[in-house]
This record gives structure tokens, C-alpha cells and sequence, in this order.
């Protein structure tokens, strides 16, 4: 079976490394932000090309604390209108109604999974004060058409770049193109830690400094509080290994690249739609998903033949049991993707006689 993801053998180059690196930390004691999170904040922020980067717990606490600081400092207020993208992961949805914000929910493009910037303009209302775009699946969204919607309307641009580190165009990466945004290291992400990690980028100082006392419980020095703050601190440990693999990182794209190329020249299959995409660097293949129409027979295939896949997602966060709010809304596009995608293994540590055997199986559907 060529398993959907295989995380230890992807991590497993790392073992002689971390382990030697383990034995240092618990002789230095240095547990808690200090030395490892600045060091990778650094490095992280001179990869995205921000001037600041700061380490948080997960890629939703990274959302929160944007949405939190933004009302902090006073440009949004409870009950303020977030233009988000309804094909998303539910931590983007999720932090929007946690922040006491009122998600509008945008379609995708006809063909893609990104959303759709003439929805978008349809849905900005005077009630709209930011947009949230999401780099799904590691693909760039329409950046310059939603830096001209938010110059337009006065939005502020937040983007939600879990799935996309390091995706780029004109050189310029995902976590620079907007007012701030929030990343997650996830074990399975791109840059993948060894539990929970998150970052948030951003140039604005005003907003990174209010962030950096939020999320350690709203201290502005040593048990000085100025806000109610959370303890949604990136963890020492994994900040050391995030420095590691983000050294790495830019083969880790290039293989990436390489294998979802190899899929698009050799798929051929009228019943499996192949992801559209530029070929250029704005997309870093976080997943290859590909569209069917009767998806369990396609996964039964897949499973019968040895190649394993998953669904990202079987259900939109709209129609959702914790969502009921929304269970109404019809977005139809949001629903076919939903109900049509299936992600294939795209991993740089497969080799080349899998994705052959990959590629064979899916011709043969
Ligand atoms: C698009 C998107 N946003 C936010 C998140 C939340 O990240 P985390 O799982 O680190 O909280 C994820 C990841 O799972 C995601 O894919």
C-alpha cells in the first residue's frame, strides 16, 4: 500500500539531529520562548519577507490572536463583517466567530479552489472591515485582485497561509502579501513540527507588539498585564526543530513541484479532473487534489489497488452541525468541491516507482 502520507519516514532524517539536539536543550533549560523562538521567528520572518515574525501555538490560535490584536488596537469591533472564503479548512471560519466577527461567505472560482474576488466584490458591504483569503491546498490566492478590494474598500487583508508556506509570485511569498497572517506547522504541513506550532507575520509593529503580549497571558513586561491575554506561546522544542527544517524547505517545494508536474503530463483520465494551477511558484503542493464524481466508488478503487488517499473536505464549515447558524446558505460551488475532492499522495519521499505505480492505477479507473 502506498499510504496517503507517511510522516515518520519523512521526518525520520531529522532523528539523528534532534536527538543529539534534545540532549543540549534539557541541559540549557531554556523552555519557554527564549533563545530557539526568537532564532526561528527570525529565520522564519527573512524566508516570508516580513519584518516581523512571531511563534504561536497552532495556525487557529494564530487567527485569533490577528483578530483579538485588531480589536485591541481598534480597527475592528464585535459584530464587524469578515469576508472569508466558504471552501476552507473550519479553523479559518472558526476564528472569525470566536473573535465575536460575522463571517460572509465567499464562493470559490469556477474551477479552482481559491475564492472567488467577483464574490467577494459582490458581498463587501459598509459593514465589511476586513477579508480573510486562505492559499488552499498551498495555492496563492488572487493576491492583487484582493490587495485592490481591501485599497478600495478599506479592509483590512488578513491571509490565512497554513497550507501554503512559502508559496510565491515575483518572488514575493504568502504571509507578505497582506496586513498579517497566520501559518500553522501542523505535523502534516508543509514545514511539519513534532506536535502544535504556529507563526503570524506581518510589517505592522503596532499590531506584532500587542500579539506579542497577547499571547503570552497580555504581559507587556514580567507580571505587568494590559489586556486579557492567552497563553498561545510556539513551544521551545519545536521551534528548534521548525529552525531545522525550514533550512531544507526550499527542496522540500522543488520536489513537490516536480511530482505534481509529473502527475499533471501523466494522468490521463476523463473521469478524474486534474487540479488547474500556473506553472510557476504560487502553488507548493500542501495536497493534489483531483475532482470524481461518485468518490466512493474512486477511493474503494484506490484502496483496492494500493494507493491510499483522503478527503480535504467531506463536509463545508457552512453546513456544519456547529455552524447551524448557516446550515442554510446555498453556495453551490463550495458544495461540488466538497462533494468531489479527493487528495492523492503528494509527498517528497515518494519515489519514482510509486508515482509511476500511482499514475498506472489512476489511468486505469
Ligand atoms: C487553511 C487552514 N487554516 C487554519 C488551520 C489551523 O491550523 P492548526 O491545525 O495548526 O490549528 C489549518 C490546519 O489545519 C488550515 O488548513
Amino acid at each position: 500500500m502506498i499510504p496517503f502520507f507517511d510522516i515518520s519516514s519523512e521526518n525520520a532524517k531529522y532523528l539523528d539531529f534532534f536527538s543529539s539536539e534534545l540532549k543540549k536543550f534539557i541541559a540549557e533549560g531554556d523552555y519557554i520562548l527564549g533563545n530557539h523562538v526568537e532564532k526561528f521567528e527570525s529565520e522564519f520572518a527573512e524566508f516570508c519577507g516580513t519584518s516581523y515574525c512571531l511563534g504561536t501555538s497552532n495556525g487557529l490560535d494564530s487567527l485569533r490572536l490577528i483578530f483579538e490584536a485588531y480589536k485591541k488596537i481598534g480597527l475592528l469591533q464585535i459584530g464587524d463583517e469578515i469576508l472569508v472564503p466558504a471552501n476552507t479548512f473550519i479553523a479559518s471560519i472558526l476564528a472569525v466567530v470566536q473573535s465575536g466577527l460575522v463571517p460572509v461567505f465567499v464562493e470559490p472560482k469556477i474551477n479552482s479552489f481559491n475564492m472567488s474576488y467577483e464574490d467577494a466584490k459582490d458581498k463587501c458591504s459598509f459593514k465589511t472591515k476586513a477579508c480573510l483569503i486562505v492559499h488552499m491546498y498551498g495555492q496563492l490566492a488572487d493576491t492583487d485582485l484582493f490587495k485592490k478590494l481591501s485599497e478600495e474598500n478599506d479592509l483590512i487583508l488578513i491571509e490565512d497561509s497554513a497550507q501554503a508556506h512559502g508559496a510565491s509570485k515575483n518572488k514575493k511569498k504568502a504571509g507578505s502579501f497582506g496586513d498579517a497572517s497566520a501559518f500553522s506547522f501542523y505535523p502534516t504541513k508543509n514545514i511539519g513540527a513534532l506536535g502544535d506550532a504556529g507563526a503570524i507575520t506581518s510589517n505592522n509593529a503596532e499590531l506584532i507588539n500587542c500579539i506579542e503580549s497577547l499571547r503570552n497571558y497580555g504581559s507587556q513586561s514580567k507580571y505587568n498585564y494590559s489586556y486579557l491575554g492567552f497563553n498561545m506561546r510556539l513551544d521551545s522544542l519545536q521551534a528548534l526543530f521548525l529552525s531545522k527544517k525550514l533550512k531544507d524547505y526550499p527542496t522540500n517545494i522543488l520536489s513537490r513541484q516536480r511530482i505534481a508536474s509529473f502527475y499533471c503530463s501523466n494522468v490521463r483520465n476523463e473521469k478524474i479532473k486534474l487540479p488547474e494551477y500556473p506553472n510557476n511558484m504560487s502553488h507548493v503542493f500542501h495536497l493534489f487534489v483531483v475532482k470524481v464524481e461518485n468518490r466512493n466508488h474512486f477511493i474503494d478503487y484506490l484502496e483496492k489497488n494500493g494507493v491510499g488517499s483522503h478527503i480535504h473536505y467531506p463536509i463545508p464549515p457552512h453546513k456544519q452541525k456547529s455552524f447551524l447558524k448557516y446550515n442554510h446558505l446555498n453556495l453551490p460551488l463550495t458544495e461540488n468541491n466538497h462533494n468531489k475532492v479527493v487528495s492523492i499522495p503528494l509527498y517528497p519521499s515518494l519515489n519514482d516507482l510509486q508515482l509511476k505505480k500511482i499514475v498506472d492505477v489512476l489511468n486505469c479507473y
